[in-house]
């Protein structure tokens, strides 16, 4: 945890963006996983609560009555047989002090402090449930139906709260860089690692396991799979063969819970083919255009675009795609290859305040999300950067065989896709690159004092160094 007045401040300033009523910061309860005391490990508190209120217990809530300035900490203190079961923790009490709150109060009184303020007409706000527990605890303070509360919860406080969350500080980036330098491990594992024969469920254990061996946790499920083409293709007992790509997707999240999120694709026999190259170069230089562009007060939206034009345009070179390069990305053809945005903000969430509603994360009244295209409607971030942003740079190549199928049975973007060369790439996979970028003051930079090898040339010297 930070010292208390990182929380204390940051209470402080989310009580002057919220204008009355009583907030409450759900903390996320234990998740059975067959039997109430075999429950899903580790914990996960809510990111939330974790930023307002830093304990790391289940069963708790933070309170902030706007008006009268009063915080409270809400649980009920353990028993001796979880004494006995789990060894002693903190009182209520202390966690309260720990992070600067002055009240602290069993369960039981968080249906009084509700009720009275819904007798008196004030407002409360709460952001919206992701857990069915926390919908029940919602639903019998106040009532409303499980089906009804995304929609119940607080415009307000889901403003207050992106505010604040998206600009990291300096603390915070520092913890980003943890996860980052485990991040490396993890990645660098798994390249060592990588040779025919060897399943990807052995390599994506080991890369888990590094990240739990640095007191981490995955950030989230790894992704490994020599199936790039699948977005999140979960490691399966398959064998690693040679010719093939391999896809790796993984990352760390920090005793803190700050995260790392990085992408490399690799040839499994150590050398890239020519074939592989031509596409992998593409998928690099995209990348590597981020940095040149991503800047305070350029629109994510602008970056994704220019990544999608470039790409394009190199497709259409090696005769993939036809065409004009502005009108196949105005029709949404490049999304046959690139059917996701370039990126997401990234922070205590992989996928930063996602819960909270990607429309107010990573976009605003400037710029909302287009839904009607394909791959355009799966952008996560669009908006003007700032400072202190940390967005995600993940541009990929996939062959996905049966969009292939649908689009070319469709003739859909024909005038700008080369079907008959595409079907030749259905066992390719895919390529996928991805780095973690801090928004800085003039610029922007890569999180992470060594970055995993990503040009080919060091990815085959990684390679063949680890086997010598
Ligand atoms: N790294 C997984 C994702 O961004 O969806
Ligand atoms: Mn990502």
């Amino acid at each position: 945890m930070f010292n208390k007045e990182v929380y204390v401040s940051r209470r402080d300033e989310l009580k002057k963006l919220i204008k009355d009523g009583v907030i409450l910061l759900f903390g996320n309860n234990e998740s059975p996983n067959n039997y109430p005391n075999n429950a899903y490990y580790p914990f996960r508190q809510d990111s939330s609560f974790l930023y307002y209120f830093g304990q790391k217990r289940d069963g708790l809530v933070g309170v902030i009555d706007v008006e009268s300035g009063k915080e409270t900490l809400i649980g009920d203190d353990i028993d001796i047989e979880d004494i006995v079961w789990y060894g002693s923790v903190d009182s209520i009490k202390d966690m309260a002090d720990q992070v600067g709150v002055a009240n602290s109060a069993p369960m039981s009184e968080l249906e009084v402090i509700v009720k009275e303020a819904v007798a008196k007409g004030r407002k409360v706000h709460f952001l919206p449930p992701y857990r069915h527990d926390t919908m029940i605890q919602i639903m019998d303070l106040l009532g409303i139906h499980p089906s009804k509360q995304k929609e119940a919860a607080s415009l307000e406080l889901i403003k207050a709260v992106v505010k604040m969350r998206s600009v990291k500080s300096q603390l915070e980036i520092e913890e980003l860089e943890r996860a980052c330098a485990i991040g490396y491990k993890m990645h660098t594992t798994a390249m060592r690692l990588v040779k025919p024969g060897v399943t990807e469920k052995y390599i994506g254990g080991q890369i888990n396991g590094i990240a739990q061996s640095y007191g981490a946790q995955v950030s989230f499920g790894t992704i490994f799979s020599q199936h790039g083409e699948i977005m999140h293709g979960a490691p399966s007992m398959a064998e690693l063969e040679d010719g093939r790509l391999v896809l790796c997707d993984c990352g760390a999240e920090t005793i803190e819970h700050y995260c790392s999120d990085n992408t490399r694709t690799m040839p499994v026999n150590g050398k890239f083919s020519s074939r592989q190259l031509a596409i992998y170069s593409i998928v690099e230089d995209c990348h590597d255009l981020v940095l040149k562009v991503a800047k305070p007060g350029v629109k994510y939206f602008d970056v994704h675009m220019a990544v999608c034009r470039l790409m394009t345009e190199r497709l259409k070179a090696i005769g993939l795609m036809k065409g004009d390069v502005d009108e196949a990305v105005a029709a949404g053809a490049h999304a046959m290859f690139l059917p996701h945005g370039l990126g997401h903000m990234m922070g205590m969430d992989v996928h930063d305040m996602e819960g909270l509603g990607q429309i107010y994360v990573g976009f605003d009244e400037e710029t909302r999300p287009r839904l009607d295209q394909f791959g355009t409607n799966a952008l996560r971030m669009g908006r003007r950067l700032e400072e202190g942003f940390v967005v995600t740079d993940e541009p990929g190549i996939y062959f996905i065989p049966d969009l292939i199928d649908e689009w070319k049975a469709k003739g859909h973007c024909a005038e700008f896709l080369n079907f008959d060369k595409i079907e030749t790439y259905k066992d390719f996979g895919g390529i996928r690159i991805e780095d973690d970028v801090l928004i800085t003051a003039d610029g922007c930079r890569f999180l992470g004092k060594e970055i995993i090898p990503y040009h080919p040339k060091d990815v085959e010297e990684y390679m063949r160094a680890a086997r010598d």
